[in-house]
């Protein structure tokens, strides 16, 4: 990344995560020792190294915004109450969370509706979607198994 699109994504990080609301995400565990802030901070970031290791056209500000909010469901999944249907669920619910609480672009309501694909039937429109998907992927793997390989490593 250049300076300057690493003082852009600074900015747009620093922008939204300065509101108290989106730091209710904290509360949460997503996967593993990660809470739902740091894995919506963990795939804005991978989504824009993406973009830029491949060279791809995007509007930065939307896929920031967009994949800090993706998991914006703002409660704890693991609680069985919820049934098995939280992995359906819940980019609906972020969606209506982060409608209620933020502006958001045509682009960032698509990544957090479709982040899911293709558990979820409704393809990516944008590919700033098409890269959140791909790197919530990635980075739910990687906190799923971060700890495994660690020991690994250590054990080596
Ligand atoms: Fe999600
Ligand atoms: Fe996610």
């Amino acid at each position: 990344m250049t300076q300057e699109q690493q003082n852009a994504f600074n900015e747009y990080m620093d922008e939204l995560l300065a509101d108290e609301k989106i730091r209710q995400m904290s509360k949460f565990i997503q996967h593993g020792n990660t809470t739902c802030l740091m894995h919506c901070k963990t795939v804005a970031y991978y989504s824009v190294v993406f973009a830029h290791k491949f060279k791809i056209q995007v509007d930065m500000k939307s896929l920031v915004r967009g994949a800090l909010l993706h998991d914006y469901f703002l409660y704890d999944w693991h609680d069985q109450k919820l049934g098995n249907l939280h992995g359906f669920r819940h980019p609906g619910i972020a969606l209506k969370n982060a409608m209620g609480d933020y502006d958001l672009t045509e682009i960032e309501m698509d990544i957090i509706k479709k982040h899911m694909f293709p558990l979820t039937i409704y393809p990516p429109k944008y590919r700033e979607t098409t890269i959140v998907c791909l790197m919530d992927k990635y980075c739910t793997l990687k906190e799923f198994f971060g700890n495994l390989f660690k020991k690994e490593t250590c054990n080596a």
